[in-house]
């Protein structure tokens, strides 16, 4: 059987409903998600949002320090855009029904919070769970709407694609890819289904899975990068993987952030004995950027053989600490650490994926009809390092474009969809006898990720992780074309294409800047590389 929907969003994060909440009101959505619909990276976020609201700041500023961060790639054009569009998006949720921490009484009189990197107070924030407060937001507005179908357990295998061939010119005939949907996953009945789709947007979050240690959730498996790059878009930056310094350490705690945010209330870095160690590093201390202050732990760790620093801010009043941050107080406690009085033991770890899909102004990929918003996209926002909290902001501006620009094609669109589309050929596949092949290569995968293209790189680990990346990939490669799909099949097969795109990134930079550091290389090269990797299948 065939589905078939105006909007097919995959994903259901902030990037994605948002989106859907709009393009609702043009044509029937369709929005497909892995698990269920809350399950998203944008639930986990706790710190927040950055916008332009507060007195003592400006669109300059806000541009200025995301420039600063990107350390030298930022599209100027495209921080200008989402600065200046941020404060309306944000005024939107508030009509939406997210509830943020207040100062005054005015209806946008937002209390704000600070975080690394930011020259002022621009955080907007629901104590620490900012991103649970908005999702939920969102995920009602969805519900009741009757224009939206939301499929749970739904996996997105494959895009669909067509090339057809475009008179450019008099002369000259170029042949376009064009995107009509996609194969998806059925994980309750284990069936493939084919979604043709006027407008496919790819919303499916990060994909720091592909490391060993996470902040991320299971689903951040980069999917959406997978199925752009094999579909023929091209994806950029894939060498900026974002490690946030501050991830709990404990045997039992899986990805626990401890946010930023509690750096910006004043929380210090210690060492193992006891001692403050920023100040060896950067003027900045705590609050410089996540780059800086994640390889400052890295390399503490190395030096002193530590198995983690500890992050205190037990000289705050336990009362301001407790309401501020309850979540993080209540996640620690369950762990033994009361962190009014205790210092709380952190290690860095992968949090966000600076590259994606390469979009334009209006979140469109070089792929015709296929958009793609939020932390899978690469729209030039956050060059070689993201400044905190810019996240969510990019997803609401660029879902914000990504809707007007579809739904002014959608029309032209919908008069051009007489295509057969073929669906998924099960022929000569069986059920695997071998699970744990996939869940070996998971686990050789994340561990390779995690040992050698990792905080620091050389070239050497780099070509050592590409080979053995390589035959890694191969043996799925046979794997999932002989066995029937499973989504724990799907995942890997984008893992283990993310974790290939992130090396040959890596290695194309010849360079430290921002994210990437090479010991090989530790200078900054402008004349060089001020230009973002791209990355583009041929077929
Ligand atoms: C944090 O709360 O530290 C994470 C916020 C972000 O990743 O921007």
């Amino acid at each position: 059987m065939i589905r078939k929907t105006d909007f097919l969003v995959i994903g259901s994060g902030i990037a994605g409903l948002s989106y859907a909440l709009k393009a609702a009101e043009h044509g029937h959505v369709t929005i497909i998600t892995k698990k269920n619909i809350q399950q998203s990276n944008t639930a986990l976020a706790q710190g927040g949002v950055a916008a332009v609201f507060g007195k003592q700041d400006s669109v300059d500023l806000h541009v200025a320090d995301t420039l600063k961060a990107g350390d030298g790639l930022c599209d100027p054009d495209v921080v200008k855009m989402v600065v200046e569009n941020g404060p309306e998006r944000v005024r939107e949720l508030v009509d939406l029904g997210a509830r943020f921490n207040m100062a005054g009484t005015g209806k946008f009189d937002f209390a704000m919070g600070r975080e690394g990197g930011h020259s002022v107070k621009r955080i907007i924030h629901a104590h620490d769970l900012t991103g649970r407060e908005i999702e939920d937001a969102l995920v009602a507005r969805a519900r009741e709407n009757d224009n939206i179908t939301i499929l749970e357990d739904h996996v997105a295998v494959n895009l669909i694609t067509f090339s057809s061939s475009v008179r450019s010119g008099i002369l000259v005939t170029q042949y376009e890819n064009f995107c009509c949907g996609a194969y998806v996953l059925n994980n309750t009945t284990g069936r493939v289904e084919t979604f043709h789709a006027a407008i496919t947007l790819l919303a499916t979050g990060g994909a720091s899975k592909v490391y060993l240690y996470t902040s991320n959730p299971d689903i951040a498996t980069g999917d959406g990068i997978a199925m752009a790059y094999r579909a023929g878009a091209s994806v950029a930056n894939m060498e900026f993987v974002q490690f946030h310094p501050t991830c709990l350490f404990h045997p039992k705690a899986k990805n626990f952030l401890i946010s930023e945010a509690v750096r910006g209330e004043g929380a210090v870095l210690l060492d193992a004995r006891g001692r403050r160690f920023m100040e060896n590093y950067t003027p900045d201390r705590e609050l410089a950027c996540r780059d800086v202050v994640a390889r400052a732990i890295d390399s503490e760790l190395k030096k002193t053989g530590a198995e983690s620093v500890f992050l205190d801010i037990s000289h705050k009043d336990p009362g301001f600490v407790r309401q501020r941050f309850p979540n993080i107080h209540a996640r620690c406690l369950e762990y033994g650490i009361d962190i009014t009085t205790d210092p709380i033991p952190v290690v860095p770890a992968a949090h966000y994926m600076c590259g994606g899909v390469a979009t334009d102004l209006n979140g469109k990929t070089d792929v015709q009809r296929l958009y793609a918003v939020g932390e899978t996209s690469c729209t030039g926002l956050h060059g070689a390092n993201r400044l905190a909290s810019n996240s969510l902001l990019e997803a609401l501006v660029y879902a914000h474009s990504a809707y007007l620009d579809s739904a002014r094609e959608l029309p032209a669109i919908k008069k051009n969809m007489d295509i057969n589309l073929a669906p998924w050929d099960e022929t000569d596949t069986t059920d695997s006898d071998e699970a744990i092949v996939v869940s070996h290569n998971w686990d050789e995968i994340r561990r390779l990720m995690w040992n050698y293209v990792g905080i620091v790189r050389s070239d050497k680990r780099l070509q050592r992780a590409a080979r053995r990346i390589k035959s890694i990939q191969d043996e799925i490669n046979e794997y999932y074309w002989d066995f029937t799909l499973t989504s724990d099949l799907v995942e890997l097969r984008n893992i283990v294409t993310v974790a290939k795109l992130v090396i040959q990134s890596a290695l194309q930079r010849k360079e430290s800047r921002g994210l990437h550091y090479n010991i090989g290389y530790p200078e900054r090269e402008d004349n060089r590389f001020l230009a973002p990797t791209v990355l583009k299948k041929r077929f």
